[in-house]
Parts: structure tokens; C-alpha cells; sequence
């Protein structure tokens, strides 16, 4: 099988970060409606795993952010995913920050993105998962979501309501966002009492959406990696004590370990890719000491090759999900981590 993403990739890494993303999608749209994409994709070996009461046909999922608007979920399935994570999705569209806002740092396996959740707004992206093949024929889509950049702080839990209610009926599982480093204050969000407030009224909202269309739909929660042991103690237990389904660790981080003097280092944004790595690898092992496999945890941050996939797996997660690896590796990563995290026999 030839790697056809390794020999674009040259060409691609010439041209600014987010055109390259916008054209290799555009492409692999493209090639999916023409059917071509089932020819250079080898099948990949179904993996079954049910967390949370969702059957995950392997553990590889698709991070949130790669297709934040759910243009390309039927092309993007086709390349093996277990499952999508699509979005950050806020109520209303936004254009997100001025470009550029997503840069390599090809030396460190490495990007830093400041986007600030660019999107059509939720509406338009859930009308995207239902027209898709993948959804219609059972895929799990999990909807990722945040609040708009204009609306306050202390009215962040409007915000998370609305886009719930809207992506409710068509969700696998909703990610309720609060660790993007680009929306101002976001993170803020990640205190105890602002996630208390928050928790409270966001299982409120799910208990009056399971009785309106008599499904429980569950609830994960995306922390960030820049937080200290004690605030990892305190969310494991309100995770716990708010019954929240599952913890996605981590999204990108605020810190430059690893990426000093490289150009684009000293950019604004999250980093992510290799040099996350080991910090997402810490978080998740301190979230499985707290948690003891009562929440099963999600592993995402710097996954670049089966190996790294397991020690995800090895430090506490169940499920894991890429974003930066196929940047640098391209598609043919995911079938990868597949194989190795096989049970061996
Ligand atoms: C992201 N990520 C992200 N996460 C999220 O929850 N909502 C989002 O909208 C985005 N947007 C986004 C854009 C870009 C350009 C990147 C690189 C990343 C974070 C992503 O899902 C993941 O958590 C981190 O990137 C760490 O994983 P990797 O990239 O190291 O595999």
C-alpha cells in the first residue's frame, strides 16, 4: 500500500499551516466522493470496546478540532477511526482569531494554534452529522463544545446549555470544553466553584434532555495539562460527584518545555504534539490514581506512533484520540495505533 499522505506531505509543509489543512481536507473529500480513498486505505481490524455504553469499533478517535464544523466526518471515517470527536462548536458562528493562528514546529513534531474556535455555530454542524453517511449508519460522533468568545465569563453556562440542547439528539457523547487556552478566561473554568456552578447546571440540563427524548446521553469533560496535582484531585472528584461519563486528557498547553528557540516557540496559542506528550502522560496517570477505573479516561497529546499510543494506554486511559500525529504522520498512524494497542495473544 503507498503512503500517498508521505509523499504530499513536502509540498504541504511549504505553505502556510491552516491552507495546508484546509486543502489536504478538501482533498480527501474529494477522493472519498470519488471512491477512491477505499484503495489506498488499508482495512483495519475491528477492535470492539464499550465504554459509557458505546460500542467504539477500535480505540483510535479522531481529536476535536481537526474538523471543528463537521465538513468531512464521511471522509474522514473512511480513513479507520473508531470514532470522531467534531467540533469546539459554540452556539453562534464566530470567525475565531486573525491568521495566521496555527503554526508548525516541524523540528519538535510540533504545533501551536491559536484558532479561538473558529466555527459556523451549532446549528449548521448538526445538520452536517445528520446528513452524513457515517452517522445515518450508526458511527459514533462524539460533539465537542464551547462557549462564543462575546458571551461573559459568568454566563459560560448559557452558552454550554444551548449547544447541548442542540447537538442532544445527534451526539454519541458531548465534550464540554473548558481547557482551549483561546478563548480568554476559559480555563478559569476549571476552579471549583466556577466548575461546580457549571457541573450543577449542566446535569440539570441533561437530566430535562433524557426525560424530553428519554436518552441519557453521556457527558465528558476536556481538561488542560497545565494544571497543579491539587486541582487534578479536585476535578477526579467532581467528575465523580456529578456523575460526568468520561475525561478527555488533555487538550494543548500554555508552556514551551521542549520547543525553546525553534521558530514560531514564542508564538500565542496551545502547543501540541510530541513535546505534550509526556505532560498529558502524567496527567492521565494522576487522574487514574484518583479515579480507580470508576470513569474511564481518554488519552489525547502527542501521540506520533503506536508505541506512544500505548503508553497512553499504560499510564490509565481506555480510549485515545490524535490530532498532531497525522500532521506529521498522515493517516497511515492510525491503523498503527490500532495494531498496537491489539491485545496480544
Ligand atoms: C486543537 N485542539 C482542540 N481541542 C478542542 O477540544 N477543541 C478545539 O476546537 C480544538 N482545536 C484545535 C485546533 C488545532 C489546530 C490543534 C492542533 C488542536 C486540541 C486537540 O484536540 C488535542 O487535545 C491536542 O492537540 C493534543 O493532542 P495532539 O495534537 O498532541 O495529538
Amino acid at each position: 500500500m503507498i503512503d500517498v499522505y508521505a509523499l504530499l506531505r513536502p509540498g504541504l509543509f511549504l505553505i502556510d499551516a491552516e491552507q495546508a489543512h484546509n486543502l489536504t481536507l478538501g482533498n480527501l473529500d474529494r477522493a472519498e466522493r470519488l471512491g477512491l480513498l477505499k484503495y489506498v486505505v488499508p482495512s483495519i481490524p475491528p477492535q470492539p470496546q464499550t465504554l459509557c455504553g458505546l460500542t467504539f469499533p477500535n480505540p483510535v478517535g479522531l481529536a476535536a478540532g481537526l474538523d471543528k464544523d463537521g465538513r468531512h466526518i464521511d471522509a474522514l471515517a473512511r480513513l479507520g477511526f473508531g470514532y470522531l470527536e467534531i467540533g469546539t462548536v459554540t452556539p453562534r458562528p464566530q470567525a475565531g482569531n486573525p491568521q495566521p493562528r496555527m503554526f508548525r514546529l516541524s523540528a519538535a513534531q510540533a504545533l501551536i494554534n491559536r484558532m479561538g474556535f473558529n466555527n459556523d455555530g451549532v446549528v449548521a454542524c448538526v445538520e452536517r452529522v445528520r446528513q452524513s453517511h457515517f452517522w445515518q449508519t450508526g458511527g459514533i460522533i462524539g460533539l465537542n463544545i464551547g462557549k462564543n468568545a462575546t458571551t461573559p465569563i459568568e454566563h459560560a453556562a448559557d452558552d454550554y446549555i444551548a449547544a447541548m440542547t442542540a447537538v442532544y439528539e445527534v451526539a454519541s457523547y458531548i465534550t464540554i470544553n473548558i481547557s482551549s487556552p483561546n478563548t480568554a478566561h476559559l480555563r478559569s473554568l476549571q476552579a471549583e466553584a466556577p466548575l461546580r456552578a457549571l457541573l450543577t447546571h449542566l446535569s440539570e440540563a441533561r437530566q430535562r434532555l433524557t426525560d424530553q427524548f428519554g436518552l441519557k446521553k453521556p457527558l465528558f469533560l476536556k481538561i488542560a495539562p497545565d494544571l497543579v496535582a491539587s486541582d487534578v484531585v479536585l476535578i477526579a472528584n467532581l467528575l465523580l460527584e456529578y456523575g460526568i461519563d468520561a475525561v478527555i486528557a488533555s487538550n494543548t498547553t500554555t508552556l514551551r518545555e521542549g520547543v525553546q528557540g525553534l521558530e514560531h516557540a514564542q508564538e500565542m496559542g496551545g502547543l501540541s504534539g510530541a513535546p505534550l506528550q509526556q505532560r498529558s502522560n502524567q496527567l492521565i496517570a494522576s487522574l487514574h490514581a484518583q479515579l480507580h477505573n470508576q470513569i474511564p479516561i481518554i488519552g489525547v497529546g502527542g501521540i506520533l506512533s503506536g508505541h506512544d499510543a500505548q503508553e497512553k494506554i499504560s499510564a490509565g486511559a481506555q480510549l485515545i484520540q490524535l490530532y498532531t500525529g497525522l500532521i506529521y504522520r498522515g493517516p497511515s498512524l492510525i491503523n498503527e495505533c490500532v495494531k498496537a494497542l491489539a491485545p496480544k495473544r
